[in-house]
């Protein structure tokens, strides 16, 4: 059984994976803004930097397996926060621990979102496959929330993609989950929003399976991406929506 770093492990998804994991009987250590095993900050450069180093302290060097769970829901007004969270705190907080995981043949799973392939900003997606923050920062403040979010969610699991080969070589086996609709902390706040609560509402009535996702739901998935069961899928984003990914792009492979 080995040592599991869950970004974002305070709350919703992160908490339910973080919860499953220990079920499976791994140790797990919650990453998070506050309430957590390693309070840390990844919304700048300096705060990933110092997580990347209090997750080498914590761990002692022995770590299984990353998730990164830790983002922040398009609602928000702060467009410059949803992309320094939800891109670079996943991407480059995975590149400060690379050698850390490769010394380890750990295993990684990005929690991205079933919003990854809607319509977005392709200026703003390639910036931040750049790796152009000011850039990026810059575009963000001109788009709305929506696109802000599905567009930092589709850098994630491109970015997945373009690195798994070498993440592979170097003993990485590194995954994706694209969660639909969940209830959360996070999600609630948006169906509470006086300007998208009634259009997430009649999303939701939509979802094929008939109801909302759980964290759950999602922690089922992550367990069996994480573990060995699953030794032959790399690079590979799951969508765990009820099948509202097919029911929106039913031609899309
Ligand atoms: P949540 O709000 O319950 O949990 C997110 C956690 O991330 C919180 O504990 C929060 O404190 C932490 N976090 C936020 N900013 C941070 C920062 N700067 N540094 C460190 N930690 C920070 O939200 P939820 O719903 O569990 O979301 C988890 C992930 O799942 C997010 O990446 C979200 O985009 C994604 N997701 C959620 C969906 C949903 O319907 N709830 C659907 C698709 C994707």
């Amino acid at each position: 059984m080995g040592t599991f770093v869950i970004t974002g492990g305070a709350s919703g998804i992160g908490k339910a994976i973080a919860d499953k994991l220990r079920d499976d009987g791994h140790n797990c250590l919650s990453l998070d803004l506050q309430t957590a095993d390693i309070v840390a900050d990844l919304s700048s450069p300096a705060g990933r930097q110092q997580a990347a180093k209090d997750i080498e302290a914590a761990t002692a060097g022995e770590l299984s397996g990353l998730v990164t769970s830790a983002g922040v829901g398009s609602h928000l007004p702060d467009m410059g926060l949803i992309t320094e969270v939800n891109y670079f705190g996943t991407v480059e907080l995975v590149e400060a621990l690379r050698p850390l995981l490769a010394r380890n043949r750990a295993s990684v799973l990005l929690v991205s979102s079933n919003s990854a392939p809607m319509p977005t900003n392709d200026d703003f997606v390639d910036r931040l496959l750049d790796g152009d923050r000011e850039a990026a920062r810059a575009l963000a403040e001109s788009m709305h929330g929506q696109q802000v979010y599905s567009g930092t969610k589709q850098a994630v699991t491109r970015w997945m993609r373009r690195h798994t080969v070498a993440c592979a070589e170097a003993g990485i086996r590194i995954n994706a989950i694209g969660p639909g609709y969940t209830r959360t902390p996070l999600s609630l706040a948006a169906e509470d929003h006086p300007q998208y609560g009634e259009a997430i509402k009649q999303f939701i009535a939509t979802i094929p399976i008939g109801r909302p996702g759980q964290p759950e739901d999602m922690a089922e998935a992550a367990s069996f991406l994480l573990s060995e069961r699953a030794s032959f899928i790399c690079g590979a984003m799951l969508y765990v929506d009820g099948g509202h990914d097919a029911m929106m792009r039913p031609d899309a492979l």
